[in-house]
C-alpha cells in the first residue's frame, strides 16, 4: 500500500458502510477516482472491485477522468437556479468550448454543476478553485475567466 492511500484509509475501519466517505476522501485528495484507487477500495474493504465500481458509478458526485488545473463548480442551488444558473452554465460552456462535467483540452478548467454553495446571497454564484464569484451575469464571464488564463500561463 502506497503513503497515499496510507493516509487516507486513516481513521476507516475496514467497514462496507465507509465505502462512499472512503471514495469522497480520494476525490477530495486526488480529483477523481482511478481504477487503481477503487482497486485498493476493494482491497481494504475486502470486496469485490465491481461493487466498488457499480457503488460509484451510481453516484454523480464522482469523477472519473483527472480534473483540469482549475475546478469552476457553478452553483445550481435553488437561489442560484432562480437566478439563472443555467444561463451562466451555458454561457461557460461556449467560452470554453466544452460542456459541464468535461475538462478543456489544455487541462486549465473543468467545469461541473454542484449543489448551494453556501452563499446565496451572492446568486447566482460559482467557485474556481478556493475563489467565489457572486452575482454573475453571462456578460462577465469572459473577464472572470481571463484572470485564471492568466494565472494558468496560458498566451
Ligand atoms: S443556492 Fe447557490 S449558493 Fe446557495
Amino acid at each position: 500500500m502506497d503513503k497515499d492511500f496510507d493516509s487516507i484509509f486513516t481513521g476507516f475501519s475496514k467497514k462496507q458502510e465507509e465505502l462512499i466517505p472512503i471514495l469522497q476522501k480520494i476525490q477530495n485528495t486526488m480529483g477523481f477516482l482511478s481504477e487503481d484507487a477503487m482497486f485498493k477500495v476493494a482491497g481494504f474493504l475486502q470486496i469485490p472491485e465491481s461493487e466498488v465500481y457499480s457503488v460509484a458509478t451510481f453516484y454523480a458526485q464522482f469523477r472519473f477522468e483527472p480534473i483540469g488545473e482549475n475546478l469552476i463548480k457553478v452553483c445550481h442551488g435553488t437561489a442560484c437556479y432562480v437566478q439563472n444558473a443555467q444561463i451562466i452554465t451555458e454561457a461557460l460552456e461556449n467560452e470554453l468550448d466544452i460542456k459541464d462535467r468535461e475538462t478543456t483540452k489544455d487541462a486549465l478548467f473543468t467545469l461541473e454543476s454542484v449543489a448551494c454553495l453556501g452563499c446565496c446571497s451572492l446568486a447566482p454564484v460559482m467557485m474556481i478553485g478556493d475563489n467565489t464569484h457572486g452575482k454573475l451575469s453571462p456578460a462577465g464571464i469572459p473577464e472572470i475567466l481571463s484572470q485564471y488564463f492568466k494565472k494558468g500561463g496560458k498566451k
